[in-house]
């Protein structure tokens, strides 16, 4: 028996790795991604050496993460609740697909997360590792074990000689997710939604309040729905994603506080920072709006909430994200150009669009002459047949679409 533990080297995956190890009597295997969260991930192979891990795989998965999940969810301009970018959502699928991988890899016939009981993350990564291995094992240590409180766990560490950061005997004052998408925080400080999330809270944006009193502009160039250049340098999606988390944090751009519907059932209040994101939706729509033909921009919105939820929700492997993906990134074909933006305290401002591929049409919408390119007198048979029914309401006594 084998266990693939998603393991951070922080407190709760120590203990965690160590309870796996002694309750299951089994050999753990621990995976650490960096998906940009901004630690060092040395430690963590220092801590699972001295806890005995034979097998140890640290892997840089900022590539991926970026080009596979956040930019293809971007071509949706996909929003939670109208509001949230889904940092935290988009990462799950593809930290469970690697344990999978490595548990194959391996031989290993479970794997372990350390999401609590009562969230969403736990229900995306063990949703995504039955859509990849319907008959793997899983272990969510805070749903079974009696390390209920703080000094419970604390107390298992120390007889297990786990070491404890100096800052972390005291409870964090809030849990935080991060990574190269964004950063989430939320929990214990955070829990009352009637009081303003302190400014402490904020990990990688100044306050709008603090942002420089001139605007910086910038150009985003795309290329079929994704983002290849920053000022017509071309880079990397982690590169180009990373640079525009330095313009937002400069510039007071991406927070959010927000109440938001857990899948399972209950309100919860975040406090989200995604400063590269915000920036890169804005533009996103902005190249939209001149290469994308009505309906279909207009189908797309339709299908954008249910897109949105459903990674939410932790149905990135499913058959119907397949669909709606399939025709996201068929509309995508012409989304090929550039977008000018400025950045001011924390606003995003397009300025300025265009494409090869655009469908504006000067020649039609100017309000000077236009040669014939537009027949006005076309206009009033347009405005009659859609008004024949409601003439015929209104004859009929239902005035003003009175039912
Ligand atoms: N509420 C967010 C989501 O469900 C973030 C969850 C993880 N965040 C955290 N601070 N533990 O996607
Ligand atoms: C957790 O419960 O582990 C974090 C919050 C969430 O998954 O929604």
């Amino acid at each position: 028996k084998k266990v693939v533990l998603a393991y951070s080297g922080g407190l709760d995956t120590s203990v965690i790795l160590k309870w796996l190890q002694t309750t299951y009597g089994c050999e753990v295997v621990t995976f650490t991604a960096d998906l940009g969260q901004g630690e060092e991930l040395e430690p963590a192979r220092r801590k699972a050496e001295q806890a005995g891990v034979r097998e140890i795989f640290i892997e840089d998965l900022r590539e991926t993460f970026v080009r596979d999940f956040v930019f293809p969810m971007f071509r949706a301009n996909a929003l939670y609740e109208g509001q949230y970018l889904l940092g935290t959502s988009i990462a799950r699928p593809l930290i469970a697909q690697r344990q999978i991988e490595i548990a194959e890899m391996t031989g290993a016939d479970a794997v372990a997360h350390g999401a609590t009981g009562k969230g969403n993350d736990q229900v995306r990564f063990e949703l995504a590792y039955y859509a990849l291995k319907p008959d793997v094992k899983v272990i969510a240590p805070w749903r079974v074990w009696d390390l209920t409180s703080r000094t419970k766990l604390l107390a298992f560490a120390e007889a297990h000689q786990i070491p404890i950061a100096k800052d972390k005997r005291g409870e964090a004052p809030f849990s935080v997710d991060a990574n190269l998408l964004h950063s989430s925080s939320e929990g214990k400080i955070l829990e009352d939604p009637a009081v303003e999330p302190d400014e402490s809270v904020f990990q990688r944006t100044i306050s709008p309040e603090q942002a420089p009193d001139r605007p910086t502009v910038i150009s985003i160039d795309f290329e079929r729905g994704d983002p290849v250049a920053i000022d017509g340098t071309r880079m990397s999606p982690a590169t180009l994603l990373t640079r525009l988390n330095a313009l937002g944090r400069e510039n007071g751009i991406g927070r959010l506080d927000l109440v938001e519907n857990r899948f399972v059932g209950m309100k919860s209040r975040g406090v989200y920072e995604t400063p590269g994101g915000t920036i890169l939706l804005a533009a996103h729509r902005g190249i939209e709006s001149i290469t994308l033909d009505r309906e279909a921009a207009h189908l797309k919105d339709q299908l954008m909430p249910r897109y949105a939820e459903l990674i939410y929700n932790g149905f990135w492997f499913s058959p119907e994200r397949r669909m709606l993906q399939a025709l996201i990134d068929e509309s995508q074909q012409s989304v090929t150009g550039q977008v000018r933006l400025k950045l001011y305290k924390g606003n995003v401002i397009v300025i300025g669009r265009e494409s090869p591929h655009s469908l504006y049409s000067m020649k039609v919408v100017t309000f000077e002459e236009d040669e014939g390119a537009y027949d006005q007198v076309d206009a009033q048979g347009f405005i009659k047949l859609n008004a024949l029914r409601l003439r015929l309401g209104a004859m009929a006594g239902r005035r003003g679409g009175t039912l």
